[in-house]
């Protein structure tokens, strides 16, 4: 086990590459808190996935765009289990427009869930660990759009490229407390956020043809590379995006 006596908190947890990394952590001996937002149904789904192989969890409600219940969730990770060691800042959205008619609203909540987050989320881990004295890890989840454009995403492009921004810097700051901070980028990956995409065979195929290894990739892929960064074998490693997208990146067109 990769990640025994660890504390981890993983936002947005109740679903997709969320839920992938709560359940590998737990599995790979982390204790988990599983952070999610609305109905407590499906994180409680987790917590029952966890506790059926004897791993160890929590699910506490926490909308990462709010300070207040930033600082419940850190609060709640170390009344369960006692401290803090790794953060993944999963929690993301997302809603497609064109850029002339993005409406204000759902700008403002994706720079809010997607960016201020992750900082929010961040800085009272960072806290925290500061304070406990024995390093520690944030890891968030952004995408091969922190690099790459894609029409009719510009909010979600603008939160994911300022995410990129924001862990090379805060990387650089809390490198003194041996806090290390990476983004994973994935590439198109079978969850909730593109349901409407996996609906449509036409939207599919359009989507597969831009990847060259020509596939969804699977939140469990996502997971493993989580275990890595969160992991002592990563120990060296703070300020990077470790894409994880078919190759994807790294196309220009089908032909
Ligand atoms: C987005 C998906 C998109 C994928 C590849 C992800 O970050 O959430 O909607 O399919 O990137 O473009």
């Amino acid at each position: 086990m990769r990640l025994e006596n660890k504390v981890a908190i993983v936002t947005g947890a109740a679903t997709g590459i969320g839920r992938a990394i709560a359940t590998r952590f737990a599995h790979e001996g982390a204790s988990v808190v599983v952070d999610y937002v609305g109905p407590e149904g499906t994180a409680a789904d987790v917590e029952k996935e966890i506790s059926s192989f004897g791993g160890k969890s929590v699910a506490i409600g926490a909308d990462v765009s709010k300070p207040d219940h930033v600082q419940t969730l850190i609060d709640g990770a170390v009344k369960a289990f006692g401290k803090l060691d790794i953060v993944v800042n999963n929690a993301g959205i997302e809603k497609k427009f064109a850029f002339v008619d993005y409406p204000f609203e759902e700008l403002q909540k994706i720079l809010a869930v997607n960016l201020m987050g992750p900082f929010l989320v961040s800085q009272a881990a960072g806290r925290q660990m500061i304070q406990q004295g024995q390093g520690g890890r944030i890891i968030n989840i952004s995408s091969v759009h922190e690099d790459l454009p894609m029409p009719t995403n510009a909010a979600y492009c603008a939160s994911k490229g300022g995410l990129r921004m924001l862990t090379r810097t805060i990387a650089v700051e809390l490198a003194k407390y041996n806090i290390t901070v990476n983004n994973i980028g994935p590439g198109a990956v079978y969850t909730p956020i593109d349901a409407d995409i996996e609906a449509k065979p036409e939207l599919e195929k359009a989507l597969m043809a831009e990847i060259p290894l020509n596939r969804w990739g699977k939140p469990e892929e996502i997971a493993s590379l989580a275990v890595f960064l969160a992991s002592d074998e990563a120990a060296y490693i703070t300020g990077s995006t470790y894409f994880i997208d078919g190759g994807m990146l790294r196309q220009s067109g089908s032909y």
